[in-house]
């Protein structure tokens, strides 16, 4: 595997076609791993980013302190069979003046996370539009764990029309069901143990489901199970349209059950299809 740390030596060593693209933050996990195992399937080459992008994190959220080990990441992606990896800087990425943003508008990127990190998915279109275009993939591969993200960047993909394909892949999850994530590694053992109550608030809105309940019903039984922890303080629960994100009043196909708040030492986020 190659490592490159700018945008001239990456352009040096990129192929003309047939790349395959995991766009990451890095401090990698099994998630992002079964990204590459799909992405090395399915491309004769695969790049990997890993840049923690300043600009889709707010005030006072964790950019400084946000988990970092380019060494160890180095050593899982050379034996996931990586070919190239591309870790620029943020001067590298952002050179001095850069003022360009890229916006997605409406419902998706102001409902939700959109709601409680205002400018969260500008920060993320605006960095993946431009390592779509240094990168220049056929397909670029997104865990369906930030569901939201995955629609906007197909919805950024689709109306500006990058020539690439936007492969969503399923969540990885620990054996008692909690969501692979890098902010994981903040959780004490304490809250560990309690932070498989979003995965089980998803749940039991699918059993809900599954039992012929409708929807309020099956909100209401989430919104049971995420009352039974109370140091979870939940942003939204929502039972939501698969590709629009607006809640819904009657079950549809596909359609997402969504949650996220906070523990005290961090706020995670999940989501499941809880209606065939
Ligand atoms: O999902 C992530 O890790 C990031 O939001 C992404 C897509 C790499 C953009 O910074």
């Amino acid at each position: 595997m190659k490592v490159v740390r700018t945008v001239a030596d990456l352009r040096a060593l990129l192929p003309r076609e047939g790349v395959g693209f995991v766009p990451t933050m890095g401090y990698l996990h099994r998630g992002h791993l079964s990204l590459v195992e799909r992405a090395r399937r399915e491309n004769p080459f695969v790049v990997v980013s890993i840049f923690v992008n300043p600009l889709q994190f707010g005030p006072g959220e964790d950019y400084h302190r946000y988990p970092r080990d380019l060494e160890r990441d180095q050593a899982l992606l050379g034996e996931a069979g990586v070919d190239l990896l591309f870790a620029p800087s943020v001067e590298e990425m952002y050179p001095r003046g850069f003022a360009s943003r890229v916006l997605v508008e409406g419902p998706l990127t102001t409902l939700w996370e959109g709601e409680v990190r205002p400018g969260h998915f500008q920060g993320v279109a605006t960095v993946v539009a431009r390592l779509f275009l240094l990168v220049r993939p056929e397909r670029a591969y997104f865990g369906e764990k930030d569901y939201q993200q995955l629609l906007v960047i197909r919805k950024m993909v689709r109306d500006l029309g990058f020539p690439l394909e936007v492969v969503g892949v399923p969540t990885v999850r620990e054996e008692d069901g909690l969501a692979l994530s890098s902010r994981n590694v903040y959780l004490s053992p304490e809250t560990r143990r309690k932070a498989t109550v979003l995965y089980q608030a998803l749940l039991a809105m699918k059993e809900a489901a599954r039992m012929g309940k409708g929807v309020g019903e099956a909100l209401a039984e989430g919104e049971r199970v995420l009352a039974q922890v109370p140091e979870f303080r939940p942003d939204y629960l929502a039972i939501v349209h698969p590709e629009t994100l607006l809640p819904l009043s009657r079950w549809v196909p596909g359609a997402r059950g969504i949650v996220a708040g906070r523990f005290p030492e961090v706020r995670l986020i999940d989501n499941l299809e809880v209606y065939p």
